[in-house]
């Protein structure tokens, strides 16, 4: 997994707890490489979800809820480091159909070794966005945090709901509401 990853991750955590602290957890965590990570690394997604669970079992919050807030902030580190991808889009439903078609293509680009989940979306009835995450990484609840930071970033209200995908195995379905007035996203 991309080392920037890691590096905001860290940046997350120095922002809420405060550099000393992050220190020390990161220390205790018992990390390949004492927890130093540069934005040019790759690195394993399993020392990532190691640093989560150090910081949940610091913080008292969830590996679910950090991972969440994670989502939300990776998608202000994307709104300010790659512009370009949000320039054209004018509603949440059009920026998570682009992220596999577009964005994430554009990314591998840049980036040959980033190693990206795929997603298959589909517009259903009422407002509805179904978008299975396929991935070999356990991230779903940084994915969900993600989506939700989507919907927030274009004012919408919504709700995510997630699933285990019933026609492909280990991949987690997400069914995205608007719920808002005027909830066409058309
Ligand atoms: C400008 C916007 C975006 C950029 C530049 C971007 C870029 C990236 C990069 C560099 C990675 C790391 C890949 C690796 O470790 O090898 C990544 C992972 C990921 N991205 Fe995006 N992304 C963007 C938007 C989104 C959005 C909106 C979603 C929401 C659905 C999303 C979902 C994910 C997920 C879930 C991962 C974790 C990797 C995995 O699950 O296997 N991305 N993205």
């Amino acid at each position: 997994m991309k080392g920037v990853i890691f590096v905001e991750l860290v940046n997350m955590a120095e922002d809420a707890f405060g550099e000393d602290t992050v220190d020390d957890v990161l220390r205790k965590a018992d990390l390949a490489n004492d927890g130093a990570f540069t934005t040019v690394g790759n690195y394993p997604c399993s020392e990532l979800v190691k640093i989560v669970i150090a910081f949940s079992e610091h913080s008292g919050l969830s590996p679910e809820v950090l991972q969440r807030q994670f989502g939300f902030w990776m998608m202000d580190f994307f709104v300010k480091h790659y512009p370009q991808f949000f320039a054209d889009k004018t509603n949440a439903f059009g920026l998570l159909e682009a992220v596999d078609r577009q964005i994430h293509v554009e990314v591998k680009k840049l980036y040959p070794d980033a190693k990206l989940p795929r997603f298959d979306t589909q517009r259903l009835e009422n407002g509805h966005l179904e978008m299975i995450y396929i991935s070999k990484n356990p991230l779903e609840a940084f994915c969900h945090g993600l989506i939700e930071a989507c919907l927030a970033r274009f004012d919408e209200a919504g709700e995510v709901a997630r699933t285990p995908s019933a026609n492909t195995p280990g991949a987690v379905r997400f069914d995205v509401a608007l719920t808002g007035a005027g909830a066409d996203p058309a």
